[in-house]
């Protein structure tokens, strides 16, 4: 995810641009970059967050009224001056600011290549103005290139381009990327989301995949991809700034939990990068993995996942706790560190101690950030920035690697096609939350609740706790289902909700029988179950779920439910969920 504005204005565009970049900041922090118009193509881009490079390269000081300007999440290459957009053709005549990922961008950067055209960066966007420069030299028209250089991309892109010999254009695409245009009487805009513009500007044009606009500073034209025009409504935008920027939603985590089955789909894009790094690996005979907090119950849905479906001696280790343990670890161990941040400090203190000893793999959400440098192998998540300290979307993006890393270690192409499907079922999920709101409602009040699961879904039991007690300051324990009459079984009575994991599959007798004896100490049941379950009938809440989601796979999706439930548990005790009292974020001391 990166943010992208571009406008045409009656005047200098520079201090407009670089207000509006600002509100995008959230969907991308790693870089900056503005290109404007005189009588050159202008540049300023540097790494880093925008205030920081903006003291150094002082933006504002740039001429032109038209420009471009894009904030990075990297994806294709570290978050690094030469990396960070716009980018531009071999003659700096044409400048490109992307959000998305062209897929099939190595192929064409070989044959643009070949024909002679000079590279600067590493990136997937770079390949845009050099094709757009090469139909130029063929002699199309400038729109037609555009044209004849959209036609060729695979992938997600939403697009704006300037170009030095149309000074008073600007050129925008979308494909399965985010990009609206924003109209005033003082000039137009292109954008990925409205908070960009809202200060200029609430009239707003909604684009599709596949259309193209011609923006000048009086005009907005928007076009097929036959070029022919297309009449649009412009809408009028009635939400303060504030709320604008997370998406007309309240709070960053619920925008973030709505963004799951996106997410889903974008780590599964990752699938080809999983196959490459499993066939690099060494040998190895046991495989362990380090994390903390969110991470750490991730890598236990691993270890079930990875003993279970491969036989692999495998084990999770705290990270603040990996001194004690290290001493097992050889050449024959696979080191798996996961951290949705890179940053965290007992994470990667554990990895420099030990990376000369084994194999080492990280899986993590930031490009560029320090685990990424230290590790022998990495693996990306595709979650995006996330801007709320509970993580939701980045576990999301970590169980799906996970899955993906245990497909192609087990040559498991079923697991695959059941991952494929699941992107498609968590958007069913999201049905849930009129009734979650209403359990949170019941249960605002209690002290304590428990949390319980079996097998793969102890781990989900676990990460619903952490959610609670994140951010509704409410104790809640996770447990596995069969441990309870072991000891805490004596602490449960009508005050105690306990939260039940009971999806089908050959856990689910047994899991049943244990919340069958919570529910006999007079606790009250709030159960997770397929929709085709009829023995829970009169148990409790119940949230279903489809019943072709078994234990596997369940916690990849059970999870959205217990972070809706944390989420409206917190609304409903008037704390603001984005951020927790005591936490942060990236946790950066041991
Ligand atoms: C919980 C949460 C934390 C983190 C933990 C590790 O919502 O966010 O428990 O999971 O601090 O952080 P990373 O994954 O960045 O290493």
């Amino acid at each position: 995810m990166c943010g992208i504005v571009g406008c045409v204005l009656d005047k200098k565009v520079a201090p407009t641009i670089l207000k509006s970049i600002k509100k995008l900041e959230y969907r991308g922090y790693d870089s900056i970059g503005i290109a404007t118009v005189t009588d050159t193509i202008n540049v300023k881009k540097g790494q880093g967050k925008i205030d920081e490079v903006d003291s150094k390269l002082d933006f504002e000081d740039m001429g032109g009224n038209i420009g471009i300007a894009h904030v990075r999440w990297a994806t294709h290459g570290n978050p690094t001056k030469e990396n960070s957009h716009p980018h531009c053709d071999c003659n700096n005549n044409i400048s490109v600011v992307h959000n998305g990922i062209i897929e099939n961008y190595k192929d064409l950067r070989k044959e643009l290549m070949d024909e002679g055209h000079q590279f600067k960066s590493e990136t997937d966007t770079e390949v845009i103005p050099h094709l757009i420069e090469k139909y130029l030299d063929e002699g199309l028209e400038y729109l037609e290139a555009v044209q004849t250089t959209i036609k060729r991309l695979n992938g997600s892109y939403a697009l704006a381009i300037l170009n030095k010999d149309m000074p008073d254009t600007l050129i925008g695409v979308r494909n399965e990327s985010p990009l609206i245009v924003g109209v005033s009487d003082n000039g137009n805009y292109v954008a990925s989301d409205v908070p960009a513009i809202l200060n200029e500007t609430n009239k707003v044009i909604y684009l599709k995949d596949k259309e193209i606009i011609r923006l000048t500073k009086d005009n907005v034209e928007v076009m097929n991809l036959d070029l022919e025009p297309i009449e649009k409504e412009v809408t009028k935008i009635t939400w303060s700034p504030d709320r604008a920027e997370k998406g007309g939603y309240d709070h960053f985590m619920i925008k973030e939990i709505y963004e799951e089955p996106q997410v889903i789909k974008d780590t599964l894009s990752e699938a080809e990068k999983i196959k490459d790094i499993v066939g690099k690996f060494k040998k190895f005979n046991r495989i362990c993995f380090v994390a903390c907090g969110t991470s750490y119950h991730a890598s236990l849905v691993g270890e079930y996942l990875i003993e279970s479906q491969t036989g692999i001696p495998t084990e999770v280790m705290l990270a603040s706790e990996f001194d004690y343990f290290q001493n097992t670890i050889d050449e024959d161990t696979l080191i798996i560190f996961i951290t949705q941040s890179g940053e965290t400090a007992d994470t990667i203190k554990a990895l420099k101690k030990i990376k000369n000893k084994a194999e080492t793999l990280a899986i993590v959400n930031v490009v560029g950030s320090t685990i990424t440098r230290e590790a022998d192998h990495v693996i990306y998540t595709r979650a995006g920035p996330e801007i709320s300290v509970a993580a939701t979307k980045t576990y999301i993006s970590q169980l799906v690697c996970i899955y993906l890393l245990v497909a192609y270690l087990n040559e498991d192409e079923e697991l695959i096609e059941k991952l494929y499907s699941i992107s498609k079922l968590s958007e069913q999920l999201l049905d849930n939350e009129e009734h979650i709101q209403e359990i949170a409602k019941k249960y605002k009040d209690a002290n304590n609740f428990f949390y319980v699961g079996r097998g793969f879904n102890y781990p989900t039991a676990l990460e619903g706790a952490l959610k609670l007690k994140e951010i509704t300051y409410i104790h809640g324990e996770g447990y596995p289902a069969g441990e309870l009459k072991h000891g805490p079984l004596a602490l449960l009575d009508e005050n105690i909700p306990v939260v039940g994991i009971l999806p089908p599959g050959p856990s689910y007798n047994k899991t049943f029988n244990n919340l069958e004896e919570i529910k006999a100490r007079g606790a009250n049941l709030i159960l997770l179950c397929a929709n085709d379950d009829t023995q829970v009938d009169g148990m409790g809440d119940t949230l279903r779920f489809n019943p072709i989601i078994d234990e596997e796979l369940a916690p990849l999706l059970y999870i959205i439910d217990l972070q809706f439930l944390a989420y409206y548990i917190s609304i409903e005790r008037g704390i603001d969920p984005d951020k927790p009292k005591n936490l942060a974020k990236s946790v950066t001391v041991e």
